[in-house]
This record gives C-alpha cells, sequence and structure tokens, in this order.
C-alpha cells in the first residue's frame, strides 16, 4: 500500500480540507504516515494568507529535497491556497514539486497522482469551480471532541487586502440536509462539539434556508451538545442569529469579529463596507442581545497609507470593545490583491513593528481584565484532555477559553463545572464543584 504524508498550514478550513484529501484518497488504497520518510506522496496544503506563509512552505519544500534525492519516485505536492496562487512557478521550483492542486481539485488527485507516477511527468489542475462544495465526500475523522465543519467555501467580498477570493474562488454554500447528515455521522463518532466553518458565514444562503437556520437545524442533532462558527463579517451581522445564540443553549456564547482596522478611512481602502461608528454600533448591539458574549478578533496593522492618528483609531475600538482575545497582523502585500495593484506597500517594517507590539500590548491588558471578571464565576467545561502540568486537565468554556482544574479523572468529551479562582491573559484556573 502506498503511504501518502500530509502537512497542513494555516486555518481551520485547511484543515477540513486536509481530511477531505485524506478521505478522497482512502478510497483510492492509499494509506497514510506521519513520518515523511516513509511516504511515497507527500503533499503541503498550503496557506498563502501572508507572506510568513509562503516562507514556511518555501523551507519545509527545501527541507524535503534530500527525500526526493534518496526516492526518485517519491511524489511532491502542494496542494491549497498557494498552489492556487503561485500556480505554474511551484512545478519551475528545484525543489522538485510534481503536483500543484488547488483547493477545488480535489477529486482529481487520484488522476493526478496515477499520471505522475506511470509516466513521471509533472502535473497541475487549478481551476476553480463555482459549485464544488466536496458534499459528497464526508470526511473520515478519529474521534475527538470538536469537528470542523466546512459550510461555504469561497468568498465574494474582495476585501482589497486579501488573496482568498483569488485562492478559493466564488462564494458557494453547502445544502443544509447534507450538512446536517454529516452533523448526525459526527454526533454518531461521539463528536460533542462542531465548528461551522465558512469564510464568511453569515452570507451563508442556500434556497430558503439562512445561516441561522442552519445552526438551529444542525442544534436538534442528539449527542451534540456544542456549536461554535467562524467567521462572521460585520457588515451583515443577523438579528435572527444573534437571538438565537441568546436562545440556543447549545449555540456559543462567542463570536471573532474581525475589525481589521479602528479607522473609516482605512476600512474603506480595505473595502470592508463598515466604519468605525458601526463596528463599535454593532458590538454594543450584540452585548445587549447575547449577555456575556465573549468577542475575538482580527487586526491589520500598517495597511498601506495608514497614519499613526489612524492606527489609535484601532486602538480606540479595541479600547470601546475590549475584545477576549485578538489575531494582529502586520499588512503583508499579497499578489493579485486590489491592495497590490493600486496602493503602495509604504508603511515602513519599523512603524508597523512598532504598531503590532502596541496592539499586543493592549490586547494582553485587555485579555487580563475580561478574564478577572471571570473570578468566581462556575462555567460548563467541555474536558478535552491533560493540561500541560499532568497533574491537571483542560477544557474549555462556553466561550472558548482554556480552563484548567485539577485531575479529577474526568472523561474526554464530558462536561464538569469549575469554579474560577485565578486568571491569567489566556487561561482560568479553578476547581470543580
Ligand atoms: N496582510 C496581513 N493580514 C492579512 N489577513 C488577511 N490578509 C492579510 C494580509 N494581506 C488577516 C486578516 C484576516 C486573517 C485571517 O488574516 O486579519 O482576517
Ligand atoms: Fe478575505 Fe475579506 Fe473574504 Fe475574509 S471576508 S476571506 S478577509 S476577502
Amino acid at each position: 500500500m502506498k503511504k501518502v504524508f500530509i502537512e497542513t498550514y494555516g486555518c481551520q478550513m485547511n484543515e477540513y480540507d486536509t481530511e477531505i484529501v485524506k478521505t478522497i484518497l482512502q478510497k483510492q488504497g492509499y494509506g497514510f504516515t506521519d513520518v515523511p520518510d516513509d511516504a511515497q506522496v507527500i503533499f503541503l496544503n498550503t496557506c498563502s494568507v501572508r507572506e510568513n506563509a509562503h516562507k514556511k512552505v518555501h523551507n519545509r519544500l527545501a527541507a524535503l529535497k534530500h527525500l526526493k534525492r534518496k526516492n526518485n519516485d517519491l511524489v511532491m505536492g502542494v496542494l491549497g491556497c498557494m498552489a492556487q496562487n503561485l500556480r505554474k512557478e511551484l512545478l519551475d521550483e528545484k525543489v522538485g514539486v510534481d503536483i500543484v492542486a488547488g483547493p477545488d481539485a480535489y477529486k482529481k488527485l487520484p488522476e493526478m497522482l496515477a499520471k505522475v507516477e506511470g509516466t513521471g511527468e509533472k502535473d497541475f489542475y487549478l481551476t476553480l469551480s463555482e459549485f464544488e462544495t466536496y458534499s459528497d465526500v464526508f470526511p473520515t475523522r478519529e474521534g475527538g471532541v470538536n469537528a470542523w465543519l466546512a459550510v461555504m467555501r469561497g468568498c465574494d467580498n474582495f476585501c482589497t487586502f486579501c488573496v482568498v477570493p483569488y485562492t478559493r474562488g466564488r462564494e458557494r454554500s453547502r445544502d443544509p440536509l447534507n450538512i446536517v447528515e454529516e452533523v448526525k455521522k459526527l454526533a454518531d463518532k461521539g463528536f460533542k462539539q462542531i465548528t461551522l466553518l465558512g469564510q464568511n458565514v453569515n452570507s451563508y444562503q442556500y434556497e430558503k434556508y439562512d445561516f441561522a437556520d442552519l445552526i438551529e437545524m444542525s442544534a436538534k442533532v442528539d449527542g451534540i451538545e456544542r456549536i461554535r462558527f467562524t467567521s462572521p463579517h460585520p457588515k451583515d451581522f443577523p438579528e435572527k442569529l444573534l437571538y438565537l445564540m441568546a436562545e440556543n443553549e447549545k449555540v456559543c456564547k462567542q463570536i471573532h469579529l474581525p475589525l481589521q482596522a479602528g479607522n473609516s478611512r482605512v476600512l474603506d481602502m480595505m473595502n470592508r463596507t463598515y466604519t468605525k461608528e458601526e463596528f463599535l454600533k454593532l458590538a454594543g448591539h450584540i452585548r445587549t442581545i447575547v449577555l456575556d458574549i465573549a468577542l475575538s478578533t482580527d487586526i491589520i496593522v500598517g495597511f498601506p497609507t495608514e497614519t499613526e492618528e489612524e492606527f489609535q483609531d484601532t486602538l480606540d475600538v479595541m479600547k470601546q470593545v475590549k475584545f477576549d482575545s485578538a489575531f494582529t497582523f502586520k499588512y503583508s502585500e499579497r499578489k493579485q490583491t486590489i491592495a497590490s495593484r493600486k496602493f503602495l506597500d509604504d508603511v515602513p517594517e519599523e512603524e508597523k513593528a512598532s504598531r503590532i507590539t502596541r496592539t499586543i500590548e493592549l490586547q494582553r491588558k485587555h485579555s487580563l481584565e475580561q478574564n478577572q471578571k471571570h473570578l468566581g464565576e462556575t462555567f460548563r467545561v467541555l474536558v478535552e484532555g491533560k493540561s500541560k502540568k499532568h497533574d491537571q486537565q483542560m477544557g474549555r468554556n462556553d466561550g472558548n477559553k482554556v480552563v484548567v482544574f485539577p485531575n479529577i479523572g474526568a472523561e474526554v468529551g464530558s462536561f464538569v463545572d469549575v469554579k474560577i479562582n485565578t486568571v491569567s491573559t489566556n487561561t482560568l484556573i479553578g476547581n470543580t464543584e
């Protein structure tokens, strides 16, 4: 049996796609290995969202080169966004890539492998589809606590900094009945939590069903105790979804709401289609409907032409909203994007570095403050396993915060109540009740 080694980079959508790729290959009789040296096929499922992601893969390809020298029959492939973004350039690399397949090409992989294995010729498939949702491939998964589940693919928003509309193509939603079927399979396997994935989940629409309908249908599946989703876009957050979150016990009170920037002029250049004031209004509105909501965000610093004063608006929004956590990034120009064609990447590196440091510092302060509010509170925690310290266990509360408690031998996938007595920026610590 030929063995495949797959390494995944980037977002959860890619993690899910790797499961799809594995399922497709498994059906063709391929096996899998965790050790590159044992593999006859090596795939890197890649990400393009920032330059660092590209660098990581180039380095990895260079490091894997010695395996190719040892075994001339070894097939190396690049999958995912970087494949789509760099296209045939990758085949020309000295590192010996044989297959380049974009995110809509995975059903072609068996054919591509057969060609490369049979003829030694390189192959690529980079056509993006308006329809492919892989709804007929239910990934085979090992058991676990949380399962990722893609409910839509692609993105039509064209934020000017973002490569996703070019690497993952047009937005398309999966049939909710098909999604619910997959949720049932996951529940049968013992999964307790599902996270519904899409680049822009609140534009999910399939015939008469919107995203709130989909969540409601998924929540009805017995055995699934928690439903999360990521990510919505601030431009069109539906009321219906907020009320569902407030009322339905299974829907976790946690929203990842990407801000990107706090200044309205910069937001306009980013094509985010909301202003600073509109974002603040939305955050406030969410908090009045879904009490105790945990809010996280994404922030980009140093977008082209962003001044220090404009950057202060980002800090100002952070101070007003007090996110529970944030992912912060320095702007990184991406090939094909509108920003790369229209704007000069003109904020100096030192300035980007200074802005990101200040953003991270402020966020750490807010994360700690938000966590301190939880002192004395009791949370229902879904147990995920052992903590780094082996006499402790860990899980997550409804708001997706890591909660650590003494090792009481609680089963993975069970729930325990934990009363919080100590907090840090990233963790809540307490005792079981
Ligand atoms: N530069 C920096 N950060 C980016 N992101 C997306 N594109 C870029 C870019 N060109 C960030 C955004 C997005 C997250 C997934 O990655 O904040 O929400
Ligand atoms: Fe990229 Fe914007 Fe789409 Fe998110 S919503 S994937 S940032 S284009």
